[in-house]
């Protein structure tokens, strides 16, 4: 294990986990434990940032960490804990919000966005202080790598100039936290577009297989290919973009009939839809095996206990630099 670098990265326990995650994000992770010091948690403060309703944010949490671990992430490989359990994300996040002129935070991609296309009075402090937060968060361990989506590079460059302002007022403390882009291609929506909840394009880890078929069948192919005869064009079907990521050995074979017109969509999705229900089936039978509570409870504190005590000494070194006695 590389034991120089250190992976800081987090989810927000905003809804059920879809494929798109599990494509994008968690094999990536899986990948990571292996190689190096790794640190996962679920940024809940983060989930407040754009919604204030926490109805469900407990389940959210306990479904959230159900999946990591369902799909491998090991608590023995990678600590994993929640960051409101860890006051220190809170009080470093205070301290750096000092050192970020407003500029850095307002010129943000994510924020002007949300301000674009958000009601005014929904536009919180706390979401302009989302990078600054999210840096507290991966400095608070300094994380030297951080596997994030490309929307996520913005908040990564705020992390970094940040740090570097920090490290020149008063001492070297952090590493420059650098992004690690996964190395998966990104598996889409069932309509083509990002998998997203609010796109309502999402296969989730936890729904009924046999839903996730029927909407394997109802997902649209090559537009222009109207008859069972004509020929396809699996480059610009989004089933055969499942099929490449599900299973890549078999796709070469699909895309050769699918150009030469050797085979119909119908059989395609099916062939796709029972892939997928197995898959679903086989990933909640391991889901099942991790639903007790108190083993989640448990993870969880142990993982807290390990991320409390590495916060706490960044702390002290963070409180030295600044001369606070
Ligand atoms: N903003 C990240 C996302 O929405 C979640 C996140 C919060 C994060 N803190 C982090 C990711 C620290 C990496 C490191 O995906
Ligand atoms: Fe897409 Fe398969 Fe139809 Fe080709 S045969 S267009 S890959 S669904």
């Amino acid at each position: 294990m590389s034991k120089n670098r250190r992976v800081v990265s987090a989810m927000r326990p905003t809804g059920c986990l879809h494929l798109g995650h599990y494509y994008g994000v968690l094999l990536d992770w899986l990948k990571l434990q292996e190689e190096f010091d790794c640190w996962f948690f679920v940024a809940d403060w983060h989930a407040l940032t754009d919604n204030l309703d926490t109805t469900n944010l407990e389940h959210y949490v306990d479904e959230m960490v159900i999946d990591w671990l369902a799909s491998g992430v090991d608590p023995d490989k990678a600590v994993i804990f929640v960051q409101s359990a860890v006051p220190s994300h809170a009080e470093l996040h205070l301290l750096l919000s000092m050192v970020t002129p407003l500029a850095w935070a307002e010129r943000c991609p994510t924020f002007k966005d949300k301000v674009n296309n958000i009601k005014k009075e929904n536009i919180s402090y706390g979401l302009l202080g989302y990078p600054v937060l999210q840096t507290s968060d991966i400095v608070l361990y300094k994380g030297t790598d951080v596997p994030v989506g490309e929307d996520q590079l913005p908040h990564l460059e705020i992390s970094r100039e940040v740090v570097r302002r920090f490290n020149f007022l008063f001492a070297p403390v952090f590493p420059e936290p650098k992004p690690i882009l996964s190395s998966i291609p990104r598996l889409l929506g069932l309509d083509g577009r990002k998998m997203s909840k609010s796109y309502d394009n999402c296969i989730y880890l936890s729904e009924a297989p046999r839903e996730a078929r029927k909407k394997v069948m109802g997902m649209f192919t090559d537009p222009k290919r109207l008859y069972r005869k004509d020929k396809g064009r699996p480059h610009v079907c989004n089933v055969f973009s499942y099929h490449s990521i599900f299973e890549p050995v078999n796709s070469k074979e699909i895309e050769k009939q699918c150009l030469e017109a050797g085979r119909g969509c119908k059989d395609c999705k099916n062939e796709l839809g029972d892939i997928i229900q197995k898959f679903l089936t086989e990933f909640q039978k391991k889901r099942d095996g991790f639903k007790d509570k108190s083993l989640i409870r448990d993870i969880l504190k142990k993982g807290t206990e390990k991320a409390r005590i590495e916060a706490e000494h960044t702390m002290r070194e963070v409180k030295k630099a600044i001369r606070f006695i």
